[in-house]
């Protein structure tokens, strides 16, 4: 089947498999290598994406579902990405780094729908990615300096 789908600002058309998820499709046709797949079962969220301005799984949601939309990787670079990057970056918000691309997305999906966050509304709305490094508290830190 093909599709059209806008990623980071560019469009890309492609035929794929019925079956093939999105994240193997960013990760595997388009080379986007940023998107990660740090399980198989739908947990680690470091596969996220923002898909029409919502963070989901890409490895939960088919190719073919994301026809025609707009996707956000964190490869991305605007001023509010550019700024989260910087405060994860200053911050030591990362250490082995796997869950850092979703991260970044679940923050910045954030900061675009609530610009002053509260510290528990932080926690809320990375809940979806897991870090196995960092304790969190240190990328929490980094949202609130980006804010
Ligand atoms: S790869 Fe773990 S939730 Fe998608
Ligand atoms: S920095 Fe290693 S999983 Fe988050």
């Amino acid at each position: 089947m093909r599709i059209r789908v806008r990623v980071n600002g560019v469009w890309y058309e492609r035929d794929v498999e019925p079956r093939k998820l999105l994240v193997h499709f960013l990760r595997d046709d388009l080379g986007i290598k940023s998107v990660r797949v740090g399980c198989d079962t739908g947990h680690c969220g470091a596969c996220t994406v923002l898909l029409n301005g919502m963070p989901v799984k890409s490895c939960n949601v088919l190719a073919v579902q994301a026809d025609g939309a707009e996707i956000i990787t964190a490869d991305y670079g605007d001023e509010l990405m550019e700024r989260l990057k910087r405060a994860f970056h200053e911050r030591h918000a990362l250490q082995c780094g796997f869950c850092t691309s979703g991260m970044l997305l679940a923050s910045y999906a954030l900061l675009r729908r609530n610009p002053k966050p509260t510290e528990e509304e932080i926690r809320e709305g990375i809940s979806g990615v897991l870090c196995r490094c960092t304790g969190y508290q240190n990328i929490i830190e980094a949202v609130k300096a980006a804010i």
